[in-house]
């Protein structure tokens, strides 16, 4: 999935909120307490090609869309922006091109997603940014298609991109994940926070796993190691629902993709 690519950070659960559809009251109800830090809310430019045509578009069109997604007070004003990093694979709605097609390979000028990032940046210098690949080049998988097949190799080709993103735009990622809504591999989680220090971008954090269910929350109460490499827990459509696991494990708990359920908002936004 990923179409349609607005994501709710549930870190949250500020307070309870009940409301009924057509009604204006809104009973707020502190009592337990102040609950979760609310982190924002964002969006994801990714999934091969659902910001494709953007780019396209004519002037002033174009700024204003732009202005209406990111500019802060204004429209949706996004406190995240998700892209995904181009892995030359169909990833849902089309493909985007890698920053690496071999091993020899580096570029850092394809796609569009760079110009959205620096978009994003130039309406609102605080937003928070993160990359997540769908797929990954052939050279990095192995028989199975999995991209682990040197671990190492693939941390470094993640590393890259975030390099790249430093070098060529000046741009700070703030965030990495992981693999989008594929099996993670919790080798490669800790090797992708250790080559991440090495490189100098221990200000940018792992959140992990972009998958439909918590389960890594039970393996983190496990593993110290995997613990500390993931800063937020990011699952997919969770709608109302977390774990025990989860909400112990001391990180944010982030709705790294996700819709609007039903009708009922605040229905919707009683979560966690
Ligand atoms: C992670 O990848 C390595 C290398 O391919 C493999 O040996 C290991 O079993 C994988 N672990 C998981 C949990 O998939
Ligand atoms: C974590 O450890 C507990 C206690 O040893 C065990 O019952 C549980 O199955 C383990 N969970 C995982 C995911 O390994």
């Amino acid at each position: 999935m990923a179409m349609i690519l607005y994501f709710v950070l549930l870190s949250s659960l500020l307070y309870n909120i009940n409301g009924n559809d057509g009604a204006n009251t809104y009973t707020i109800d502190d009592s337990v307490g102040y609950g979760r830090t609310f982190t924002g809310i964002g969006a994801i430019s990714g999934g091969g090609a659902t910001s494709k045509l953007l780019v396209n578009y004519p002037e002033p069109q174009r700024s204003e869309i732009l202005d209406y997604l990111f500019k802060p007070n204004f429209g949706a004003s996004l406190d995240i922006f998700k892209v995904e990093i181009g892995g030359d694979v169909q990833s849902t709605d089309g493909t985007e091109a890698s920053h690496m097609h071999y091993g020899w390979d580096e570029d850092y000028t394809r796609g569009y997603e760079w110009w959205m990032l620096q978009e994003a940046k130039k309406r609102n210098s605080d937003i928070k940014l993160y990359g997540l690949p769908w797929g990954f080049p052939g050279w990095l998988r192995d028989d199975n298609d999995l991209p682990w097949k040197n671990i190492p190799t693939t941390a470094d080709y993640i590393v890259k991109w975030i390099n790249g993103a430093k070098v060529h735009y000046n741009l700070n990622i703030d965030y990495i994940g992981v693999w989008n809504e594929s099996p993670y591999n919790i080798t490669y989680i800790k090797t992708l926070r250790k080559s991440l220090d090495k490189a100098g971008f221990g200000n940018t954090l792992i959140v992990a796993p972009d998958e439909f269910h918590w389960v890594i929350a039970d393996q983190m109460a496990n593993d110290t190691e995997l613990a500390n490499a993931i800063y937020a827990i990011g699952s997919h459509y969770p709608k109302t629902q977390s774990t025990t696991n989860a909400k112990n494990s001391g990180k944010s708990l982030w709705a790294s993709e996700d819709f609007v359920w039903g009708r009922n908002l605040a229905e919707n936004i009683t979560i966690l």
